[in-house]
């Protein structure tokens, strides 16, 4: 090829790569297979009509349209079952195509939305209503001509939401549905059955809502630490609430309405400590409820079977979701029927009574017409055949299932589990366990690598879970989804080789403002802005790096304590700094501040000539990076598991920091960490700080009471003094052990002090 059919053929592709990118600025989630733009715009006006195939079945996607251009554009459309000019026409070919594929083409002629099924019409109309928000600034709705051809990478596009931890009302399910809706997503799975809090009416088992559904609050006690079941009526606090079938019916209706799938779970055999409380009988110990059902006892099987036979008759879709993860196996050990039950099978171990539980109850679900689906602990001692796997441990019980023939549901803790953290911020919200920002759920490969090529068609997709034990409002919930759940969303939606993840950042940009008109509460985590630090040895300056994840927003701050306006210092590159700074820094979107503020003071003080000395060594398995720990530039986060914290159990937390020469200070402080909830670390009692000249007279700056804080939740508490500058050589740091925990704390044992990075000026 000559060299001008060359540059011809790469230009030609450019152009064509370029057309077929689409505008940032509809920024469409998921996004669509191919999009290709033409020349031209169509508006929608007072005479424009929807134009319905007589042979689409669902009246409420052209509900939803009408009501959409009435709310946002006051434009009340006829519908017209004559094919014209200036239409939206929804068009079902019937064809076969893939489910939810659908194609849409905007010209002279108006909007033509065709699907094989009513299923791809509604997503092509979802897609619409996204061209035409956020609305802001735009006076009639008007569209490019383009044209698109969409159709979804998964099957399985979900979304678990416990409402057993806290109880989410009818209304709120919905909200949380229509999240799941504007992105495509199509499997609401209902964690409707915890330990703590049983929430499906089941006429054969009243109790089960009378009591199961009602906890007693016990002062800062959570629920996990010591449930006890009550009646709603009942004196003193309680907690809790449930679906009537009703409430079922009605959420199933919505959900089917929007093409989603709702997959009710009913936690078993273990997890079930609100249903054993209320039927005791079918505990292996009447006396101590594990919260395990007794495997060994036929009534436990009836009982489920029984529950079974009402939840499918609320739920029509094909799986039904029987949990089996975490079940604590030592009732089953003790217990004489269990004992019979593994002699009677010829079962060797708890894990094989365990498959045999699973394989019975799969017997029946299959003869209810459904599909058992339950957690990877159902692989253990042997996986019922035609059960599938929803993988959560990781993938790997995922890869062995699917190799092994079965179907599978990623969901691994990371990245999928919405319940962790979002940001690193202090000031986040609560969470539980991981860290699972947007990208990393952007970045999600639902097919990994080790599953054989014949088996891949096993991942029928993935799902977000959203478990609540901390989450107890509509607002965290969608704090939580948003915006992951849009990143989920193209994870599974949209086919590998169309991801681009500079374009969804643009993308989201747009989306955020779709989210802020549809009133959600969403998370600026991946606005809040991070650092690094880095020193140049040859001109003696420190660097301060600052960035956010999407790194699309700008950065503003300022080094005088105050909080940072749209004035504020541009972030443009490193700070450089040769004596400590306070910084503030905040992501500013449009003018105004989003995500949360970054507030640290990073220090000078000390050079390479300084050393630390222990008065007693810190615990190896928590150097925090060892003994330049405590001022290495990175500050731990509110995480026991954040290796920067430097621990010590038992003993007093005392170091002596000789800085190697006079320097001038006005301040020095450091933070301690204390995490009663998941953790064995305290703060320390009393924090003393003194400072020297000479190494031998101290002078004391701190003289510092910590009143012992019984709160559950993570503590980052920084302890600092001022003082009049002078020069300082020498620092000393100590903060008391209780030495052992209380005896009010979850755990017992010695007490741990974390304390990380001291902060001079
Ligand atoms: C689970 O997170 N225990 C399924
Ligand atoms: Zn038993």
């Amino acid at each position: 090829m000559d060299f001008s059919r060359l540059t011809l053929l790469i230009l030609l592709l450019v152009v064509t790569a370029c057309k077929n990118t689409e505008q940032p600025k509809m920024g469409i989630i998921p996004q669509p297979s191919e999009i290709k733009y033409q020349e031209g715009v169509f508006a929608i006006n007072d005479k424009t009509v929807i134009f319905v195939g007589n042979n689409i079945e669902a009246p409420q996607i052209t509900n939803e349209l009408g009501s959409f251009l009435k709310d946002n554009f006051n434009l009340s459309l006829e519908l017209s079952t004559v094919v014209q000019d200036n239409a939206i026409h929804l068009i079902k070919s019937g064809e076969d195509g893939e489910n939810g594929a659908y194609s849409m083409t905007i010209g002279k002629e108006g909007v033509v939305i065709k699907g094989s099924t009513d299923q791809g019409i509604f997503y092509g109309v979802q897609t619409l209503k996204q061209m035409l928000s956020p609305k802001v600034g735009v006076k009639e709705p008007v569209l490019n001509f383009v044209s698109i051809q969409d159709s979804p990478a998964y099957k399985w596009r979900g979304m678990m939401l416990d409402v057993a931890r806290h109880f989410v009302p009818k209304d709120s399910v919905k909200k949380v549905i229509d999240i799941l809706a504007m992105h495509k997503l199509n499997k609401f799975h209902w964690h409707l059955v915890d330990g703590i809090g049983w929430r499906i009416q089941i006429d054969a088992y009243p109790e089960l809502t009378n009591k199961g559904a009602w906890r007693k609050v016990k002062g800062d006690k959570k629920p996990w630490e010591d449930f006890e079941i009550t009646s709603k009526d009942a004196e003193g606090e309680v907690y809790g609430g449930y679906y009537t079938k009703e409430d079922i019916r009605e959420i199933v209706a919505y959900a089917r309405e929007r093409y989603i799938d709702v997959i009710p779970e009913i936690e078993m055999p273990g997890h079930s400590e609100a249903a054993l409380q209320c039927y005791p009988e079918f505990s292996c110990d009447t006396d101590v409820i594990t919260g395990v059902y007794c495997a060994g006892n036929d009534g436990t099987f009836q009982f489920l079977q029984n529950i079974i036979s009402e939840v499918v008759e609320l739920f029509p879709n094909e799986y039904l979701h029987i949990g089996g993860d975490e079940v604590g196996k030592e009732s089953w050990l003790k217990c004489d029927k269990c004992k019979i039950r593994m002699q009677r099978e010829g079962l060797q171990t708890a894990e094989e009574l365990q498959s045999y539980f699973v394989k019975r109850m799969e017997k029946f679900i299959h003869s209810k017409n459904r599909k058992l689906i339950g957690w990877d602990e159902i692989l253990e001692g042997g996986l019922p055949e035609r059960a599938t796997v929803m993988s959560w441990r990781g993938v790997e019980g995922g890869i062995e299932a699917a190799n092994a023939g079965h179907d599978v549901v990623m969901s691994p803790g990371d990245p999928l589990y919405l319940d962790h953290s979002q940001g690193k911020s202090e000031y986040e919200p609560p969470s539980w366990g991981g860290y699972n920002n947007v990208l990393k759920i952007y970045d999600f490969d639902p097919i990994p690598k080790d599953i054989a090529l014949d088996k891949k068609q096993h991942i029928l997709g993935a799902q977000g879970n959203l478990w609540t034990e901390q989450v107890k409002s509509l607002s965290h919930i969608q704090y939580m989804m948003l915006p992951r759940i849009s990143a989920l969303s193209e994870a599974l939606w949209t086919k590998a080789d169309k991801k681009n993840k500079e374009h969804f950042i643009k993308k989201l940009d747009v989306h955020f403002d779709r989210l802020k008109e549809l009133g959600y509460n969403f998370s600026g985590s991946s606005l809040t802005p991070d650092y690094d630090v880095s020193y140049d040895k040859i001109n003696k300056v420190f660097g301060l790096s600052l960035h956010n994840e999407l790194d699309f927003y700008e950065i503003r701050y300022t080094l005088d304590g105050s909080n940072p306006t749209v004035h504020s210092e541009l972030y443009a590159g490193p700070i450089e700094y040769a004596t400590s700074i306070e910084l503030n820094a905040m992501c500013f979107r449009n003018g105004k501040p989003i995500g949360f503020p970054l507030k640290k003071m990073f220090s000078t003080g000390f050079g390479d000539q300084c050393k630390v000395i222990y008065g007693n060594a810190y615990d190896e398995t928590y150097s925090g990076g060892g003994d330049k720990a405590l001022f290495d530039n990175k500050f731990a986060i509110a995480r026991g598991d954040d290796p920067s914290w430097q621990g010590i159990p038992q003993k007093d937390f005392e170091v002596l920091i000789d800085l190697g020469s006079a320097t001038e200070l006005s301040y020095v402080g450091l933070n301690f960490f204390q995490d009663i909830g998941a953790t064995s670390v305290m703060l320390p009692t009393q924090v003393i700080i003194s400072i020297s000249m000479d190494g031998e007279n101290y002078n004391t700056v701190l003289d510092e009471s910590i009143a012992t804080q019984e709160k559950r939740e993570p503590i980052i508490k920084h302890i600092g003094s001022e003082f009049e500058k002078q020069e300082v050589a020498y620092i000393k740091i100590i903060a008391k052990n209780r030495s052992v925990l209380p005896e009010w704390h979850l755990r017992k044992g010695p007490a741990w002090i974390f304390a990380d990075e001291i902060s001079v000026k």
